[in-house]
């Protein structure tokens, strides 16, 4: 168990995650910070009642500033704002970049030995703001995407193949856009390749409904996107890092030089631990993949290169 997690942002996604980090008792203190006056301190009050009828024992405290984050030895960020209907993640790149790079300062400056998950869009750019503006190695600074877009795609094979989710693993690769690259080629059920469950016109439906997953949501919530299903990703990338348990997650990495990408937040395969990313796992694609792969990453670099220009 740590010490301390912070999660800094009390909205959809930032309040569910302390709610998930208090109910799996992955840290004696999580502190819930946000600058909208009395929310994380409502949302922390009430999180605390819940303990006696949960059973956890976790501290929660709310703040609108950073004091109580001192020494927090991970990180979550999800302030900023969400999408609405009819825009698209990239949209919220000016505010988000200006947000979560005064949030990371603040970070530098409270827990400099932090592991900092970025969850706020447009993910991979973001992620880029986080290292840069904390100054962190890129082992502490690891974005969230591919376990949501991940478990989108298990969800709906394990609809079509009526089997249980549980048995069902796959891997999204690249940005967290609509160019993402479900591997279709990785998944399998119970270790079975999944086109023996599935017929291929269906597996491709499948495909483009795990890249629109997220804009399928904000269509029916109209208000906000997705939470329950990110915050379930987060923990378990958090849980990975808090036990040492080196699980490998798809996740938002800074490459050097892995899968050819350079200086680049890219969602691939990584091995997550009590240091944070211990191991970019590279795969062998095919030339459909890579090219599939590249266009992903083409649209990860435009987006950092719109940013130079919000500097
Ligand atoms: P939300 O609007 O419910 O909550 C955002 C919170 O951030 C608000 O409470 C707001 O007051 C707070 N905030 C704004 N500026 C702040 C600052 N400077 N310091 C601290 N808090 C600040 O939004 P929601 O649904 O929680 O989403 C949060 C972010 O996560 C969005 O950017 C969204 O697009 C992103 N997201 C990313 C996912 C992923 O897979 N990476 C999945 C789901 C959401
Ligand atoms: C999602 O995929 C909006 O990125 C968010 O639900």
């Amino acid at each position: 168990m740590f010490n301390k997690i912070a999660v800094v942002g009390a909205g959809n996604v930032g309040a569910t995650t302390a709610q998930r980090l208090a109910e799996a008792e992955l840290a004696k203190t999580v502190v819930l910070v946000d600058v909208a006056e009395g929310i994380p301190q409502g949302k922390a009050l009430d999180l605390a009642q819940s303990g006696p009828v949960y059973g956890y024992d976790t501290q929660m405290i709310g703040t609108n500033g950073y004091d109580e984050v001192a020494g927090a030895e991970l990180v979550v960020i999800t302030a900023g704002i969400a999408r609405k209907p009819g825009m698209s993640r990239d949209d919220l790149l000016e505010t988000n970049a200006k947000i979560i790079r005064s949030v990371s300062q603040e970070i530098k400056r409270v827990a400099p030995d932090s592991i900092v998950i970025v969850v706020s869009n447009p993910l991979d750019v973001m992620c880029h703001v986080a290292l840069e503006a904390t100054g962190f190695p890129k082992e502490r600074v690891i974005g969230m995407a591919g376990v949501l877009d991940t478990s989108r795609f298990r969800t709906f094979i394990a609809e079509a193949a009526d089997v249980s989710v549980k048995d069902v693993q796959a891997f999204v690769l690249g940005g967290h856009g609509d160019s993402m690259v479900p591997l279709v080629r990785y998944s399998s059920i119970a270790g079975i390749p999944i086109d023996k469950f599935i017929a291929q016109d269906k597996l491709d439906e499948i495909v483009l409904r795990a890249r629109n997953g997220g804009a399928e949501i904000v269509k029916h919530l109209k208000t906000g996107s997705a939470f329950y299903a990110p915050s379930a990703s987060v923990l378990d990338m958090v849980e990975s890092i808090v036990k040492d348990k080196k699980r490998i997650l798809p996740a938002a990495a800074y490459l050097q030089g892995e899968y050819g990408v350079n200086n680049l937040y890219v969602g691939v395969p990584c091995k997550l631990g009590a240091k944070g990313l211990l191991q970019v796992i590279e795969l062998d694609l095919t030339a459909e993949e890579k090219d599939a792969l590249s266009i992903s990453v083409n649209d990860v670099a435009e987006n950092v290169e719109k940013l130079k220009a919000f500097a």
